[in-house]
């Protein structure tokens, strides 16, 4: 189930009030939960124009209550974190993510990923993910590990969905990379790099 149907399959009936942080300049989920019949809004420093979406950081958007709050590859980036935190759990009772455990990264994974990544180049397919995990982790040592996003929410928030995911077909984007990745996670070949998660605020 991507995403967006676990969302809606969590979501109160329509029209709930649904705040998507870190939407990205695509628009992110917003606009299918308003397809279908949310009241949902977007925010992101890079949004994309129009009604539905606030080209803010969450630090500076002034609106709400919510009834739940959505975040897709988004909390690992917020600095400084608690206090976003705490925002978010004054906004809406409900936080539902979609996370990128970047650290959980051990070598056969990068070997598996690095792999792919030539391969695909050779395809004719351009990953959007980095070609050199070192060099990208070098790059990026400010992101939050997983580790510190859960013990920030258990503060925050009952936690009452969990489950490690795949995450590196979306930096890859063949078009067999999803179940690969999935069934090579399942037999304990490569590690899940991503997580889902929902949790209710205290
Ligand atoms: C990896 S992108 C994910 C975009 C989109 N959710 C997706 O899954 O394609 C991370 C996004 O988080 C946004 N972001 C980072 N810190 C933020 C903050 N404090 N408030 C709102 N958005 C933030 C960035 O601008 C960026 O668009």
């Amino acid at each position: 189930m991507d995403f967006t149907a676990f969302v809606l399959s969590q979501l109160p009936p329509p029209p709930a009030r649904v705040l998507e942080f870190g939407c990205g300049p695509n628009g992110g989920i917003t606009p299918a939960l308003v397809e279908a019949g949310h009241d949902a809004v977007g925010v992101d420093p890079s949004a994309p124009a129009g009604a539905r979406f606030h080209a803010v950081a969450l630090e500076e958007f002034d609106g709400g209550p919510f009834d739940a709050v959505v975040g897709e590859r988004v909390l690992h980036h917020v600095d400084p974190l608690e206090p976003a935190l705490d925002k978010l759990a004054r906004l809406a009772p409900f936080l539902i993510l979609e996370e990128f455990a970047w650290e959980q990264m051990d070598g056969p994974t990068r070997d598996w990923y690095e792999a792919q990544h030539r391969t695909l180049r050779a395809a004719g397919v351009e990953p959007s993910g980095p070609h050199d995990w070192a060099r990208w982790e070098d790059e990026h040592v400010h992101l939050h590990p997983s580790d510190r996003l859960r013990r920030e929410l258990a503060v925050r928030y009952d936690e009452r969905h969990f489950e490690w995911r795949a995450y590196l077909y979306r930096w890859l984007g063949g078009p067999v990379t999803e179940p690969l990745e999935e069934a090579l996670i399942e037999v304990g070949a490569i590690k899940p790099l991503g997580f889902r998660w929902l949790g209710v605020s205290r």
